[in-house]
């Protein structure tokens, strides 16, 4: 059976049951700026699990897009996906216990004719909490689970909340048992061993969590979740889901293209391919913050992929295309987006490619480093200037030394990444009232360029012609400094050629911390030294500019596009003001 086909009868049966069929979020919430993706079909219902009426009344089901991104570095492996498809059912105070189970039974087993006998689940132990869930071992047995088959775990295993607050409650999972020997005489579904594989999880949601405990709902509700890949795959017999019809055709054109073979690289191409396309498709873009950065890391490790198989990073399009083909049934949202998603990629592309040869090197180097001091772990520091300079995600960079028999210090690296994200926070708030409104990919460029126009601007009108403030847009940057006079057309012309001529040349942005003291005495620039700590953080473009800066930048000169003024006139006395704008090429 195909999946489509699995998700139009799940679907159907549910709706033959009383539910309303509603749409798929998108990928990106709503209105949630605390999750990064749609990572369960339960997330955009969770006022409605708090009592709100739902305007499609109280039994719904749906096809959930969903992007789960703490394995990424797992992907590669026989099981792990970034994006899948989880189809559910919820009642919204409507059934409970015994209706849900008796549905997931005739689904599984009538609809989809699974054997019961390959059936087995599992039920929450009970604990001070909550007590044993012994209904729901009664309404599998009426069921037709017999009694050996029917398991009971504690919290670790059969209990659902998303992250640490919310409506929660004791699930019931269902497991698969693919006909693999026992690894042991006491093997159960709870082993990993892959004899038996979760397919479905009801969830009885009737507590609320938050930080001082439990209390109970207004209304019982139950949320379901089946995962779509896994289920094709075990339908169709197959071992993993790169073999079923999701995969297949990129899979085989990676394979026929590839120079050097690799089946790990092959899936993490065409699972991260996939990902990314859905959530360029459902608006996301690649960026150096939260989502953003998710989708960067997504993109860049399937191009050093792509290059490990040797197959041209002209073949992107290519690729796009058959999975725009395969998928445009299940998703039509690839088909419109087409043009767009192809953009995204390709930019992206072209602006790793530049720095990825650069980053490599390094690391190269780094690597004899660490030889010659008789280790093989690369520090988190090393890690954190591949991620901060190169653009190297930490996955990657873990990819590379293994790949030579290295490894690298990821706790430390987490750990300056955090300080990093801090300061660039606290930079921010600070230049909020500077200038910088917002943390964009935009406006992260326009920040670098206001470092450029400081340097040209003392370079062509002269050395006292400093910053006295700034403001940035997504869309323009406003930039204040002092000057006698009006500048002249070849006074702008020359300003805008030469930070042209500098983002031209792809000078490397990078970051140093020191004493405030230090950073003065080298000749870094900067605005209000009184309103800087004593620690501070300096930020250096080749030896074009140095500027006491909390951040955050690019971290090269070529991802800004063409710089160009708009406008140059009075802001108060002795101050000129210019406009400017970046264009995207
Ligand atoms: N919320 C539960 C899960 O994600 C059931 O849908 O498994």
């Amino acid at each position: 059976m195909k999946a489509i086909e699995i998700r139009n009868k799940y679907l159907n049966f549910f709706k033959n049951h009383g539910h309303n069929v509603i749409p798929s979020a998108p990928l990106i919430p709503e209105n949630d700026p605390s999750v990064l993706f749609t990572t369960a079909g339960m997330q955009p219902l969770v006022p409605y699990l708090l009592g709100e009426k739902h305007p499609e009344g109280t039994r719904l089901t749906d096809y959930q897009k969903c992007v789960r991104t703490n394995d990424i570095e797992e992907v590669g492996d026989n099981r792990h996906l970034t994006y899948f498809e989880m189809l559910g059912n919820w009642s919204l105070g409507d059934y409970f216990k015994e209706e849900s189970i008796q549905m997931s039974y005739d689904f599984l087993t009538k609809e989809l004719q699974i054997p019961a006998e390959k059936l087995s689940v599992t039920c929450f132990a009970g604990d001070e909490d909550c007590p044993k869930d012994e209904v729901s071992a009664s309404c599998w047995k009426k069921a037709g689970i017999p009694e050996e088959r029917i398991y009971f775990y504690g919290k670790d295993d059969n209990w659902w909340i998303a992250g640490e607050e919310g409506p929660c409650g004791p699930d019931t999972e269902m497991f698969y048992d693919t006909g693999k020997p026992a690894c042991s005489p006491d093997c159960q579904p709870s082993c990993d061993c892959g004899k038996y594989v979760e397919i479905w999880n009801n969830v009885f949601m009737e507590y609320f969590k938050d930080k001082n405990g439990y209390t109970k709902l207004e209304q019982k509700n139950v949320d379901t979740g089946l995962g779509l890949e896994r289920m094709t795959m075990l339908l169709q017999g197959k071992e993993t889901p790169y073999d079923t019809e999701l995969f297949e055709p990129i899979m085989k054109k990676l394979e026929e293209l590839q120079k050097i073979d690799s089946i790990q690289s092959r899936r993490i191409v065409a699972e991260h391919l996939r990902s990314s396309m859905m959530i360029i498709a459902d608006g996301g873009r690649p960026s150096n913050i939260d989502r953003g950065y998710v989708l960067r890391r997504l993109i860049r490790r399937m191009i050093r992929h792509l290059n490990k198989l040797q197959i041209s990073l002209d073949e992107i399009s290519t690729l796009i295309a058959i999975n725009v083909e395969n998928l445009k049934g299940m998703y039509p949202e690839l088909e419109k987006n087409q043009a767009t998603i192809q953009e995204v990629l390709l930019e992206e592309k072209n602006k790793f490619v530049k720095t990825l040869a650069h980053g490599e090197r390094e690391f190269n180097k780094e690597m004899q480093k660490a030889k010659q001091a008789g280790t093989n772990v690369i520090n988190g520091q090393v890690v954190f200037r591949l991620y901060d300079t190169y653009g190297f995600p930490p996955e990657v960079t873990k990819e590379l030394a293994e790949e030579n028999g290295f490894q690298i210090d990821l706790e430390e690296f987490e750990k300056l990444f955090k300080q990093h994200q801090e300061k660039s926070r606290a930079g921010s708030e600070h230049k909020f009232k500077g200038g910088l409104a917002d943390q964009t990919e935009e406006t992260i460029a326009y920040h670098t360029a206001t470092h450029l126009l400081n340097a040209a601007l003392k370079q062509i009108i002269g050395k006292d012609a400093h910053q006295r403030g700034s403001n940035i847009t997504a869309e323009r940057m406003r930039f204040d400094f002092n000057c006698d006079h009006k500048l002249t057309e070849e006074e702008k012309k020359a300003v805008e050629d030469l930070v042209n001529e500098w983002i031209q040349e792809g000078i490397p942005v990078t970051k140093q911390e020191m004493s405030k003291e230090e950073a003065i005495k080298s000749g870094a620039e900067c605005m209000f030294i009184e309103k800087y700590p004593d620690i501070v953080t300096v930020y250096s473009i080749g030896d074009v500019s140095k500027e006491l800066c909390g951040g955050p930048h690019v971290s090269n000169t070529n991802e800004l596009g063409r710089f160009k003024i708009k406008k140059e006139e009075s802001s108060s006395s002795g101050i000129r003001r210019i406009k400017a704008v970046l264009i995207k090429e």
